[in-house]
This record gives structure tokens, C-alpha cells and sequence, in this order.
């Protein structure tokens, strides 16, 4: 089976740190979130992956390449317009082998099972099946209205909590057969929520949607992205593309320098050729990328670090993420903050 993964967005929500980064080329504990996503479904014996590119596509084409560092082979297929989410996918159309396929939203973390969501979809002979996640409150979300034997009724785009009629949301990982792609028009911006799923589902086509309870999360704000960071530094959430880092307490690269006089307390990730100096104390959860310098006295705590990143003498970072060589000044005291090289935003947890 193909994974098709949606790479294109602009990932405005998760500015500033996306500002001159496709959001699928953001780190999470050091790592790209792609490279995290490619580790997931070469899990489930998902070798072929195309990803489809709009925004930045050489950030992502140099850092992955053929995909062989990852154990994958990539393809890439790029839009001259953004053409939303499913004409996107019609957009790889040439690279399709004609069977099953399955689409990733390139900013979810989930432990969804796909061998078991293809199952599913095998045994009620879907044309398409959409994983669902459970949440309390669906108000902000696209809600999935089904019947016993989950086989889709309607969709509902962000009702008012009070009036929502399911709690199971549109959890973003989709199994397609390649003809309902004939429903998709060419080279038009065309999205699956609003466009495709509807049509199917006027044609009487059989949608179905599978349940998942696990973990779940989409990081495209940076609020997200930082409980992100968070679960996985703590064990609630574990990628395999991270399991070296996985397990509390300190993970230093060797070839990171922390002074005799440093204090490093709980779980913190201190990169290759991070300098941590004296009287420095860093509090975790928090990850220090490469290359990073927290100069004599600073201190971080439950921060994200990316590479690059300084810290003066005295700093102190509390609660903020750092993008790559943002210099934090001596004696500062930034808190709640998400920080770019260009400018600064506050962290809404
Ligand atoms: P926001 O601008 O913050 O909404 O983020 P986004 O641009 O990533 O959009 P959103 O989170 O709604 O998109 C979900 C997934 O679809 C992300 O992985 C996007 O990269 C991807 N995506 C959204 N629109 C397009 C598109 O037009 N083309 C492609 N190839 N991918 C898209």
C-alpha cells in the first residue's frame, strides 16, 4: 500500500516557527516531524510515500531526499497553487498504482493502528474510511455522524458544542480507493471535508469511519506543539523515530560539553555540540537543540530549544520555544513566549 502525506500547507497557525520552515521540517525532540511520521508507517510496512508540496518544497526535498535514510522511498509531487487537501491527492494521480492508498495529514501525531483501520475498511467494503478521534468538546472540530455499523451519514463542520450530535471528530488519517478520485476535479482547489466526503456521500457512496481512543494530537499551533514536545519527553506519547530519546532523565549526545558546575534536573534532551556552562540550570522537560549555548548563570525551564539557540549569561527561559539562533539577551527574563529570530509571540497552552 501507497502513503499519500499532505506536506503543502502554510502552516500559518503555527507562525512564528513556521515562517521560514514548512511545518512537516519542524523539530520535536530534535527530529523533524516528518522523519517521525515516515518511522510511524514504515511501522506498518509502508515503504512508498509521496508527499505532496507547496509551501518551501526544498526545505523538505534536501533534508529527506530519496527517502533512504528514513527506509522509505519518497516521491514528490509538487503544486504550482496550493490545491487543498484532496486536490492534492488527485494531483499524485500518476503515481498511484491503481490499489488501495492511504493519506496522512502531515501534522498529526497519533498511535492509530493502519493495519487494523485497513481491516475495517476491507470488511465493510469502503470506498473510503476516515480514522475519528473521541474529544469531549467537538465545537472546534469537523464532527462524523454515523450510524450502528459506522457507516457515515452526514458531516458537520464545527457545530456549537451544545448542539453536536457525535463526539467523534475527523481525525485526519483517511484509506481511499483510487476511483473515488474520479470524483475529484483536476488541477482545482478541492478539499476532502467540504468537497469530496459530501459527494461520496450524495452518490451513496460507502464512507465509513473508524474509532480510535489512543493518542491523538494535531500540532499546528505552537501551543500544540509545545504539549507535543511535552508528551513525548514524559512517555505519553512514543515515536519510533525518537526511541533512543525515549525514557526520563537526561539524554546528552556525546558530543555535547555541560560544565562540572551545571545542574540538569529530570527529563532533558542536550544535542550534539550543545554548550551548557557553569551554574547553569536547566529544568525538564525541556530539550536543548544542537549547537545551543546557555551561557554562566542561566537557567531554562520546561523549554524547547531549537538548534543554534543562545542563551546569555543570567537569561532566564521559562515556558517558551526557541526557534533556530534566536539569541535571548544577559539577564533577560522571557516567559510563555514563542520566539523567532524576527519576532515573538505568546505561548497559549
Ligand atoms: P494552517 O495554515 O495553520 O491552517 O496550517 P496548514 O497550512 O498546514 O493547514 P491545515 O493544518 O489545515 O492542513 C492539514 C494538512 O494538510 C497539513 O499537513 C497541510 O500541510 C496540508 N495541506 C493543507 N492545504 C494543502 C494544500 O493545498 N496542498 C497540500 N499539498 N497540502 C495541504
Amino acid at each position: 500500500m501507497k502513503a499519500v502525506i499532505l506536506v503543502g500547507g502554510p502552516g500559518t497557525r503555527l507562525q512564528p516557527l513556521t515562517d521560514n520552515l514548512p511545518k512537516s521540517m519542524v523539530p520535536v525532540l530534535t527530529v523533524p516531524v516528518m522523519e517521525h511520521t515516515l518511522a510511524y508507517l514504515r511501522n506498518f510496512g509502508i515503504e512508498d510515500v509521496i508527499l505532496t508540496l507547496n509551501y518551501l518544497p526544498d526545505a523538505i526535498k534536501d533534508v529527506l531526499g530519496d527517502g533512504s535514510r528514513c527506509g522509505v522511498r519518497l516521491t514528490y509531487c509538487m503544486e504550482d497553487e496550493p490545491l487543498g487537501t484532496a486536490g492534492a491527492i488527485k494531483n499524485t494521480a500518476e503515481f498511484l498504482d491503481g490499489n488501495t492508498l492511504v493519506v496522512l495529514n502531515g501534522d498529526i501525531f497519533t498511535d492509530l493502528d493502519i493495519s487494523a483501520m485497513l481491516e475495517f475498511h476491507r470488511k465493510n467494503a469502503a470506498k473510503a474510511t476516515i480514522s475519528l478521534n473521541y474529544v469531549e468538546d467537538p465545537s472546534a472540530f469537523g464532527v462524523v455522524e454515523m450510524d450502528e455499523r459506522q457507516r457515515v451519514k452526514a458531516f458537520i463542520e464545527k457545530p456549537p458544542r451544545e448542539e453536536a450530535s457525535s463526539n467523534w471528530i475527523n481525525a485526519g488519517t483517511y484509506i481511499l480507493e483510487p476511483e473515488v478520485l474520479d470524483y475529484v476535479p483536476e488541477k482545482q482547489h478541492y478539499m476532502f471535508e467540504r468537497g469530496l466526503y459530501p459527494d461520496l456521500l450524495a452518490k451513496g457512496e460507502p464512507v465509513f469511519g473508524y474509532k480510535h481512543r489512543g493518542y491523538w494530537l494535531d500540532m499546528g499551533t505552537p501551543g500544540k506543539y509545545y504539549t507535543l514536545n511535552m508528551d513525548m519527553l514524559e512517555g505519553r506519547y512514543r515515536s519510533p523515530a525518537t526511541s533512543a530519546l525515549s525514557g526520563s532523565g537526561e539524554h546528552r549526545h556525546p558530543e555535547a560539553v555541560v560544565e562540572p558546575t551545571a545542574h540538569v534536573f529530570g527529563t532533558v534532551i542536550i544535542d550534539r555540540a550543545a554548550y551548557i556552562g557553569n551554574k547553569v540550570t536547566i529544568n525538564g522537560p525541556s530539550v536543548i537543540g544542537s549547537h545551543c549555548r546557555l551561557e554562566e548563570g542561566s537557567t531554562v525551564d520546561a523549554s524547547i530549544l531549537w538548534e543554534n539557540a543562545t542563551a546569555g549569561p543570567g537569561a532566564h527561559i521559562d515556558r517558551c520555544i526557541l526557534s533556530r539562533e534566536v539569541k535571548v539577551d544577559a539577564n533577560a527574563h522571557v516567559s510563555l513566549q514563542v520566539i523567532s529570530p524576527e519576532r515573538m509571540k505568546n505561548l497559549e497552552l
